[in-house]
């Protein structure tokens, strides 16, 4: 499991401006949440949620921002990319109402955890929350669950004008939900923490990733918790001990980067 099992590419899918679907094939069970570590031959390994579980066939989606991301965008059908995993804990999804929150591409991540509950007969609401329409995606494929989708962009191109933070604080004072379920900006999830009280909550976080299991201490986040293995979904009580949380990351080097 912890070295890259070569696969072929069977479809990659334009989702929205600069963001893309690469489907796989892989049987291996999975909890949405969960991660691989995708090996781009010649250029990088990097993180990716899974998009898409299907029996047989699982997928990331992405937006691209930097070299391995880019390279990823450029392949295509047949092309070979390595896939080590699935990492990591994935979401807990019980309760009889959730509210999802999806930011950007932490969208990606939350579309299975919104099928799963679907399949549970839980009652979903979900928020998106992206800068504009030309980003926005995974609309209609979360349609289809029966969730009651929501849209907020920056600037007022689809759905409510503002952040995903303001359209859920209205979504709260509104109903009752029995958790929380979130993934986007870091800056975001510590916003909707702190108007989550005493609901549950659980978010997923990204912190710069070399093994993806566990071993080599690159994505500690304090605490002794590590985003790879003890995450990379925490629940709100977890979070209110990390102080790095809606604060810093890291990156390669260890260097704090404020968010
Ligand atoms: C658990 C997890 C799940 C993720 N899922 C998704 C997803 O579903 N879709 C998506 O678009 N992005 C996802 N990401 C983020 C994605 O891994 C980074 O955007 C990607 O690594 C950027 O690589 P790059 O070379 O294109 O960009 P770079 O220009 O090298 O980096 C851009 C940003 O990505 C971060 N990054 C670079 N390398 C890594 C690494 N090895 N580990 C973590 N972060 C890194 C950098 O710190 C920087 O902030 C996830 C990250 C984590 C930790
Ligand atoms: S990436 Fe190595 S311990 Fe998490």
């Amino acid at each position: 499991m912890n070295y890259p099992k070569i696969t072929k590419i069977i479809e990659t899918r334009k989702e929205a401006k600069d963001t893309k679907t690469i489907l796989f094939k892989d049987s291996v069970e999975i909890i949405p949440g969960q991660f691989f570590m995708i090996w781009i031959p010649g250029v990088d390994e990097i993180p990716m949620s899974v998009s898409y579980i299907d029996k047989d066939i699982k997928g990331i989606t992405f937006r691209k921002i930097g070299d391995a991301t880019k390279a990823l965008y450029n392949l295509k059908k047949d092309d070979k990319i390595g896939i080590r995993g699935p990492y990591g804990n994935g979401f807990k999804i019980n309760g009889k109402n959730i509210l999802f929150v999806g930011g950007g591409t932490g969208i990606a991540m939350i579309a299975p955890a919104v099928e799963k509950a679907s399949y549970e007969k839980i009652t979903s609401t979900v928020v998106l929350g992206v800068k504009n329409k030309d980003e926005l995606f995974f609309e209609k494929k979360l349609q289809k669950t029966g969730a009651k989708i929501f849209v907020a962009t920056d600037d007022g191109s689809k759905g409510d004008k503002g952040f995903a933070t303001d359209l859920a604080e209205k979504m709260l004072n509104e109903h009752k939900f029995d958790s929380v379920l979130t993934c986007g900006p870091e800056i975001m999830m510590k916003k909707l923490h702190s108007l989550c009280n005493n609901i549950p909550f659980q978010a997923s976080l990204e912190r710069y990733m070399k093994c993806g299991f566990g071993i080599c201490g690159q994505c500690c986040i304090g605490k002794g918790l590590r985003v790879c293995k003890d995450g990379p979904v925490f629940d709100g009580e977890t979070l209110k001990n990390i102080e790095e949380f809606g604060k810093y990351k890291r990156d390669a080097s260890g260097k704090k980067i404020p968010l």
